[in-house]
């Protein structure tokens, strides 16, 4: 019996034909001498019916039939009886009378059934990801994802791009997070790493001569997982030779908009916004800022400066600053609420979180309205209206931008303020070339040190490198990092000096990037590129929670696969193989 349709493909068109359908029971419903399947497969659903009148030993089959099974059916299409129509389903008008049944497989009981609203743990939809793949919502996100790549795909060959894979097993790129490393056998003590992006194979990929260079490109990276990261991810990765800063930005707000517009209908302002690092720290505390609501940080610092409540007057002192955001009828917060904001403030990193409500009056309501001039506050905050509550961090520009941006978002989300019906894309540009680690005590690239700074600022790299900017670019979506890319150094010079700026030694460049030096020595166009995370893009897109959702076989929070259950120990054997002893007291499998 081989099917001659899908499951999501009747409707009262085909009434009257004969068909065959294949796919999984996905419930039975006993009604006396008729039992009615449903079945399913990637395209939908169809309701079988088995009546006993009409056939009474392929309904003592059909009586057998449990969830998960896989069948082939064969039958006529009718109308479904008036009442019984569901507008809910595409082939919610007709019903598959059938006439041969054939088991093609059985199931035992799961532990879940593969429905959209289904009330389970997430690590035993893990566990048993086949059976959780199987629901309609994980279905369509994969297809969106295949349809995303697709037109990805496409539109870069249009454009002229190549595709073109680079090694898996290789040499540790430092996109900053730390590396899996896969032991050598033939070169004992010797790692290679597993990369965290393409980045420098694609730069010898134009001093290559390739021109332009595309792969939709796994990555992998040892860092603290979070909602929107997994060890193991894909970006959308792309370089281009002879290009500036326009030209990429141009390529990918195109690329954005036909995705958005073929797959979702949803259209964006054309040029899409651009904000400063800058102007994004400033006004929303964070380089990826969410623009589906506003509750912009003010500034006070001006304020702070002669006032006399101690606290913010020191900040500014030692030159930090003192920023507040507006709370729109947060007067009505109960003091129980405003401790645990004080509360989050500290976790955010915050010495404490001065408050003031706005009574209805005019009049200020806090424990350190003493000290504050009530006509200079409400001058130094003009949108401030009564009925508001006023939240301050005094700190370090970085302490407190860290902490309002998040109390922002929390609040946005508490107080319902985000508009979920909105897409608010924007590209974050001009970042600093460098952040000063106290840690460390040296100067960290804020991209990666391959991003080229603005021609302006190459001065600034010798006299204050921490005011030099970079032609780097972050497309930003909902508050989601969506991309990130640069123009890069192309001069060896410039290169060696950065390194240099990055207290990364002669010798340590010459071991680490020798290859990339020597190209760059040897004929460097220039060039620059991007890279969008596809799993991000497919999580924005569907509409889902967590980024696992868009990954048909992703890892836990601790980097587990539940489904297979790795990382695993190996046998001794494989590890002496490899010449490696481990130090955990874990027995190695046999
Ligand atoms: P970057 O490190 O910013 O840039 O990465 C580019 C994009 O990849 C996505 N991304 C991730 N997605 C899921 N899980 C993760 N752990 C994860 N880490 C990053 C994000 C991010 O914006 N080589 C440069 C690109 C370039 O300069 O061309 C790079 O990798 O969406
Ligand atoms: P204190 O003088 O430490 O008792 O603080 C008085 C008020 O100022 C309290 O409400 C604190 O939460 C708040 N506060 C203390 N440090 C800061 C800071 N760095 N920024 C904002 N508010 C602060």
């Amino acid at each position: 019996m081989k099917r001659s349709h899908h499951c999501g493909e009747l409707s009262l068109t085909h009434v009257n034909q004969t068909v065959t359908l294949a796919g999984w029971v996905a419930s039975r419903r006993d009604h006396g001498g008729v039992i009615f399947i449903d079945i399913r497969d990637r395209y939908g659903l169809t309701q079988i019916v088995f009546d006993s009148e009409e056939n009474a030993p392929l309904h003592a089959i059909a009586d057998r039939l449990r969830n998960e099974y896989v069948i082939a059916i064969t039958g006529k299409v009718s109308e479904r009886p008036e009442e019984s129509h569901n507008p809910h389903l595409p082939t919610g008008s007709i019903e598959i009378r059938a006439h041969e049944l054939d088991v093609l497989n059985e199931s035992i009981p799961l532990p879940f059934t593969a429905e959209d609203d289904v009330q389970t743990s997430e690590s035993l939809r893990l566990e048993y990801r086949y059976l959780d793949l199987r629901r309609p919502k994980m279905q369509q996100l994969l297809q969106l994802r295949s349809q995303v790549s697709h037109l990805t795909r496409n539109f870069l060959h249009e454009h002229q791009f190549l595709e073109i894979e680079t090694p898996i097993l290789t040499k540790s790129t430092p996109e900053g997070a730390r590396d899996y490393l896969v032991p050598s056998r033939v070169s004992p003590g010797e790692f290679f790493a597993l990369p965290q992006s393409p980045q420098l194979f694609k730069q010898i990929l134009m001093i290559g001569g390739m021109d332009r260079y595309f792969q939709i490109a796994r990555c992998f990276r040892d860092e603290d997982l979070r909602l929107d990261r997994q060890p193991e991810f894909t970006q959308i990765d792309l370089e281009m030779s002879f290009v500036d800063r326009e030209d990429i930005i141009q390529l990918i707000e195109t690329l954005i908009r036909l995705i958005f517009k073929e797959t979702k209908q949803i259209e964006f302002p054309n040029p899409l916004p651009r904000l400063t690092y800058e102007e994004a720290m400033g006004r929303y505390g964070t380089d990826k800022p969410d623009l589906r609501f506003d509750l912009p940080l003010q500034d006070l610092s001006e304020f702070a400066k002669s006032c006399d409540f101690q606290v913010f007057r020191r900040a500014i002192e030692s030159g930090g600053m003192v920023k507040s955001l507006i709370i729109p009828n947060g007067a009505a917060f109960t003091r129980n609420r405003i401790d645990n904001l004080i509360d989050t403030a500290k976790e955010f990193g915050a010495k404490g979180l001065a408050w003031v409500k706005i009574s209805e009056d005019g009049k200020l309501d806090s424990s350190i309205a003493k000290f504050l001039n009530t006509e200079a506050l409400r001058a130094a905050l003009p949108s401030a209206n009564p009925g508001d509550l006023l939240l301050f961090v005094a700190d370090q520009a970085r302490v407190v931008h860290q902490v309002l941006g998040r109390l922002r978002l929390l609040l946005g989300e508490e107080l319902e303020l985000i508009d979920r019906t909105r897409w608010e894309a924007l590209w974050v540009v001009d970042f600093p070339m460098f952040e000063y680690d106290d840690t460390s005590q040296r100067h960290v690239a804020l991209h990666h040190p391959f991003t080229a700074p603005h021609t302006e600022d190459i001065p600034l790299l010798d006299s204050e490198p921490l005011h030099a900017k970079t032609l780097a670019y972050d497309l930003v979506l909902n508050g989601f990092e969506l991309g990130g890319g640069s123009i890069r150094i192309h001069s060896p010079r410039m290169q060696e000096k950065v390194f240099d700026l990055l207290k990364i030694s002669k010798e340590e460049a010459k071991e680490k990037f020798g290859f990339l030096l020597n190209a760059l020595e040897s004929g460097a166009p220039p060039h620059g590129g991007i890279a969008l995370g596809l799993d991000r893009l497919i999580m924005l897109l569907g509409q889902t929670e967590s980024i696992r959702d868009t990954i048909p076989f992703p890892k836990t929070q601790k980097a587990q696969c539940l489904m297979t259950h790795a990382p695993s120990s190996v046998s001794p054997e494989q590890l002496q193989e490899l010449s490696i002893r481990t130090t955990t007291k874990k027995p190695a499998a046999s």
